[in-house]
C-alpha cells in the first residue's frame, strides 16, 4: 500500500513515525475524509477549506496545500484505485516535539500523511435505514474543528456496535447535536430541520451539500435548536456524513420512525446526492 508521510510516497512499511509526535501523546492534530467517485475527489475544495480553518483554530502552521489534491490523485494511481469507490484521508499534526510538554513550541515541522483506501457504497444502509441511539454529548466545546481527538466519538461508537445499532445521536442540555460520525436532520411536513452551526457541531460538507439541495428543490430548511423532546414528532431522520451520504435512521432509541420505512425526502435527497457526484466525476 503507498502512502503519502512528510513530503514522500512510500510503501506503508517504511513510514516510521516518532513516539514523540504531538498526535501520538495529545491528539494534537487535524483531519478530512474524503470521497473519490471515480474519477474524481468530491467537493474537494470544501474539504480543503475546513482543513485549513482546522488548522487555523489550533494554531498549526502549514502551508503546502497545493500539492495535497495532486499527492492524493497520485495515491490512487498508485494504489490501482481509479475506477474503485474510495475515500482519502489527510492527517496533519502540530508535529514532533522533545521533550513532551502540554504547550507547544513555535515555527514545529507538521506532520502530514495521507492515505486512499477502497471504501464501498453504504448500499444497504442507505436502501433500508438504520438503527440509532441516544447518549449526552460530552465532548469538549469546539466541535467545529475536525481534530485528531476523538475519544467521546470512538466510545459512544464502540457503545454502538456492542448495542446493534450503526450511530449514536447525541444530546447536549436537552438539544440534539450531531452523531459520532454525522451530522443529523429532521424532516416534518415536507420540512428539513438541523441543529445550526456553532461550536457544538462539525461544519459537514454533507450538511451543506444536502442544504443546497433542499433549496433547489424546493424543500423548507431551518436551521435551529431541536429539543430532545421534539425526537418523536419527526416523520423522518436522516445521517449525513461523507461516507454515509443520506442514511435514514429507522429506529430512534427503540422508537420506530415512520413503520421503518424510510421516507419520500431522504429518497430525494439521496437520489439528487448521487446526481450531483456523477455530474461532476466521470
Ligand atoms: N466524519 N460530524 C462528525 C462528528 C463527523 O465526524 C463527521 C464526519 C460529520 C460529517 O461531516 P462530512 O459531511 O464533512 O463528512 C459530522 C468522518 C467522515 C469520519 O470521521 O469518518
Amino acid at each position: 500500500m503507498w502512502v503519502f508521510y512528510n513530503g514522500k510516497i512510500l510503501d506503508l512499511e517504511n513510514v516510521t513515525i516518532s513516539p514523540f509526535d504531538r498526535a501520538f501523546q495529545f491528539g494534537d492534530g487535524v483531519y478530512e475524509v474524503i470521497r473519490y467517485y471515480p474519477e474524481k475527489f468530491f467537493e474537494y475544495d470544501s474539504h480543503l477549506d475546513r482543513l485549513k480553518s482546522s488548522l487555523k483554530k489550533l494554531e498549526i502552521s502549514f502551508t503546502a496545500f497545493v500539492n495535497i489534491e495532486s499527492i492524493l490523485y497520485e495515491l490512487i494511481r498508485k494504489n490501482n484505485l481509479d475506477d474503485q469507490l474510495s475515500i482519502a484521508y489527510i492527517q496533519i499534526s502540530r508535529g514532533v516535539q522533545f521533550p513532551r510538554r502540554h504547550y507547544f513550541d513555535d515555527g514545529m515541522e507538521p506532520t502530514v500523511f495521507m492515505y486512499v483506501e477502497k471504501f464501498p457504497a453504504r448500499q444497504e444502509e442507505m436502501k433500508s435505514g438504520v438503527k440509532a441511539g441516544l447518549e449526552e454529548d460530552i465532548r469538549w466545546m469546539r466541535c467545529d474543528i475536525k481534530t485528531t481527538s476523538l475519544l467521546p466519538n470512538v466510545l459512544s461508537k464502540q457503545r454502538a456496535v456492542k448495542n446493534g445499532v450503526t450511530e449514536i445521536i447525541w444530546h447536549r442540555n436537552g438539544f440534539i447535536t450531531e452523531g459520532t460520525q454525522t451530522n443529523v436532520c429532521f424532516i416534518k411536513n415536507n420540512e428539513l430541520i438541523t441543529p445550526p452551526l456553532s461550536n457544538f457541531i462539525l461544519p459537514g460538507i454533507t450538511r451543506g451539500i444536502v442544504l443546497r439541495l433542499c433549496k433547489k428543490l424546493g424543500i423548507t430548511t431551518t436551521e435551529r435548536d431541536i429539543k430532545l423532546s421534539e425526537l418523536n414528532g419527526f416523520d423522518e431522520i436522516l445521517l449525513l456524513s461523507t461516507t454515509a451520504e443520506v442514511i435514514p435512521v429507522i429506529e430512534a432509541d427503540g422508537k420506530i420512525i415512520n413503520n421503518r420505512i424510510p421516507g419520500p425526502v431522504c429518497r430525494l435527497l439521496q437520489g439528487e446526492y448521487q446526481k450531483l457526484y456523477n455530474a461532476e466525476s466521470r
